[in-house]
């Protein structure tokens, strides 16, 4: 007998992704993943969720955090997502994403888990004081996808070790279940300068909502001074830019900087360089700040404005969660189905 590959997944491409309302965002959240939503939503059915359930796996304040997901939606509202064109929702709101992720806790390993970086990250010196929550996030993370059966996942870079997870749990599912297929095996779409934003005081630590100093990250609601300040002091050195990426490869700070302006341009860095080749930062930072206070400014603006109206916020997200309620449950019901449960 030869060993055969299962037969692959043969459903239509649909986008999943969301962020966590966890604290301000910032230019990587922006670069690395809203704007690749906006994009897509024209070329695939898209859905783009505010991802609550994860941000409770460390304290939040119960005061504020519908504010957040607000926030969050508006961000996406901001940088282009329609809802009209996007299903836009609160992962809170759609309880399938829950029911999932127990199934798949039941299916990945633990010793999958203990290879994930981010729970070392997070939980530091103290993972017996860690919920069991920010243990098993990864999992829920494959519920949020796999429940709309998403083929495409844009995300940053520091994501690409929870989709690897996620496609471990589609295959040990369709393998142990005997459903060859029923579960696609999704992609992270991380292509592009934009997808690991280092943060600006030092090269080797990505942007971060949680990096106590400020002066680390553009927040996507920083004024024009405080972006134009922030991108000044940014750690850089005193060799000008060369003409070629290659020559930037010990300078992460420099090519941080060529790889943001890149990004909010939408060209290669290479592209970046070949205008830039022989400038000091001198000359590109205060380039780069009216570059990003151009493309962050109008963002920042229209995030205020929605703001000002959470009922319109509100309206976005209710009807969003009934049309990601609706997609969710006929894939559900197939799901206990397969797994036996009474009733299905
Ligand atoms: P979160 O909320 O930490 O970040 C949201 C998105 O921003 C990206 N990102 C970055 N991209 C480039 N440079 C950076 N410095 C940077 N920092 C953050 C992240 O990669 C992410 O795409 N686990 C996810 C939320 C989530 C999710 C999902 C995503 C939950 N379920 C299902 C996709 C599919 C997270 O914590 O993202």
């Amino acid at each position: 007998m030869t060993d055969q590959a299962p037969p692959a997944y043969s459903g239509p491409r649909r986008v999943l992704s969301g962020v966590q309302p966890s604290g301000a965002l910032h230019l990587g959240n922006y670069l690395g993943a809203l704007v690749k939503f906006a994009r897509l939503q024209h070329e695939v059915e898209t859905f783009i969720f505010v991802a609550d359930m994860h941000a409770i796996t460390v304290w939040q304040d119960p005061k504020l955090l519908a504010g957040q997901v607000r926030e969050i939606t508006a961000a996406y509202l901001a940088s282009g997502l329609d809802p009209k064109v996007a299903t836009i929702f609160p992962q809170s709101a759609v309880p399938q994403h829950a029911e999932l992720a127990w199934i798949f806790n039941c299916v990945a390993r633990l010793g999958w888990l203990d290879r994930m970086t981010q729970f070392k990250e997070k939980s530091g010196k103290h993972k017996e004081r860690s919920s069991v929550g920010l243990y098993t996030y990864p999992v829920l993370q494959a519920a949020d996808i796999l429940l709309y059966k998403a083929t495409e996942v844009p995300v940053g870079d520091d994501q690409r070790q929870h989709l690897e997870l996620t496609r471990d749990v589609a295959a040990k599912f369709n393998h142990d279940f005997e459903v060859p297929g029923f579960f696609p095996l999704p992609e992270a779409l991380t292509q592009g300068p934009g997808a690991r934003i280092m943060s600006l005081r030092d090269g080797s630590a990505k942007m971060s909502k949680s990096d106590p100093s400020d002066n680390s990250r553009l927040n996507l609601l920083d004024d024009a001074d405080a972006i134009a300040q922030k991108i000044r002091k940014a750690k850089t050195d005193p060799e000008p830019l060369p003409a070629t990426l290659e020559e930037l490869k010990d300078r992460p700070e420099a090519e941080n900087l060529v790889g943001v302006y890149a990004a909010l341009d939408g060209r290669t860095s290479e592209a970046v360089l070949a205008e830039f080749a022989g400038q000091g930062f001198g000359a590109f930072k205060p380039r780069l700040a009216d570059l990003a206070v151009a493309k962050l400014g109008p963002v920042s603006e229209e995030m205020r404005r929605l703001m000002a109206d959470p009922g319109e916020i509100d309206r976005v997200l209710a009807d969003g969660a009934e049309r990601a309620r609706a997609a969710a449950a006929p894939i559900l019901a197939e799901v206990r189905k397969i797994v036996g449960f009474w009733g299905a």
